[in-house]
């Protein structure tokens, strides 16, 4: 039985995994904005089979100083986490005529810098203990930058990357980082795109994240095949990448 805290929890995403580990009596401890979803979800997680629901609603925007304490009010005490997800993230309308400046800063520094402080922030309370789990969903969408999507992987490129550079830093103790690059999931982010064969539902998703975080394994693609496909689109010169 571990203790689990998700940031971000009444993502789709999160919300399917956060059932999954309550059906293997995980206490969960859950941070999200909208509270009627976070009480709907605990209700279900006791539900489900999890003898110890938390939540309390952040917004992670507000997060300025004295971030420790404030994750930790009325939840729990962050040395007795031994799993934490990342889940939270705004996707940007990407029209590049429509687009403003404080919408960039706010993508970028939700999805980019605020992840990377919490992640830094978490690394080193593990570090103390030498356990501990970071898990961080980030995107394929990181690893090539479309034109489509460029802000949004751009913040997302920036995690990815300092999840390398901060796993190359601790890789003698136990502490484990891994990188979640989901590929396209029918989730609200996502509601209004077009559908095609390459979508995966959130379910899958979680299913696939749930079951690999307890390997060895420091970066998930899920579906599996996005490794594949993010191998083959990195070969491809940026002309014929953008005409994807
Ligand atoms: N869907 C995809 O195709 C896809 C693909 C690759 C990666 N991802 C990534 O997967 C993760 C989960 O996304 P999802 O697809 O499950 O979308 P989602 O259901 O829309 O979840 C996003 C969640 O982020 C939370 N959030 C946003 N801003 C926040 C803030 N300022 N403070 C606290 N919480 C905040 C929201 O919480 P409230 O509901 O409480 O407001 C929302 O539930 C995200 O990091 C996303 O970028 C998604």
């Amino acid at each position: 039985m571990k203790n689990i805290l998700i940031i971000g929890a009444n993502s789709k995403i999160a919300s399917e995994c956060a059932k999954l580990w309550a059906y293997k009596k995980n206490n969960l401890f859950l941070i999200s904005r909208n509270k009627n979803n976070l009480k709907n979800l605990s209700l279900e997680l006791k539900k489900n089979g999890s003898n110890i629901v938390k939540y309390k609603t952040l917004d992670l925007n507000l997060l300025k100083k004295d971030i420790r304490k404030k994750l930790e009010k009325n939840l729990v005490n962050l040395s007795k986490i031994d799993l934490v997800l990342f889940a939270f993230g705004e996707l940007l309308d990407n029209d590049i005529k429509k687009i403003k400046l404080k919408n960039i800063h706010n993508t970028i520094n939700l999805n980019g810098l605020i992840t990377c402080k919490l992640i830094y922030l978490f690394s080193k309370i593990f570090l103390s203990t030498n356990k501990g789990t970071i898990a961080t969903i980030t995107s394929v969408s990181g690893d090539v930058i479309k034109k489509s999507n460029f802000i949004y992987g751009s913040s997302k490129s920036i995690v990815s990357n300092f999840i390398i550079g901060l796993r190359s830093n601790i890789r003698e103790s136990k502490v484990k980082l891994i990188d979640i690059k989901p590929g396209f999931v029918n989730t609200p982010m996502t509601k209004k795109f077009k559908k095609n064969i390459l979508w995966s539902d959130p379910q899958k998703v979680a299913k696939d994240i749930v079951s690999k975080i307890d390997s060895h394994v420091e970066i998930i693609y899920t579906p599996f095949y996005w490794r594949y496909i993010m191998a083959i689109v990195k070969l491809l010169p940026n002309k014929i990448q953008n005409k994807l």
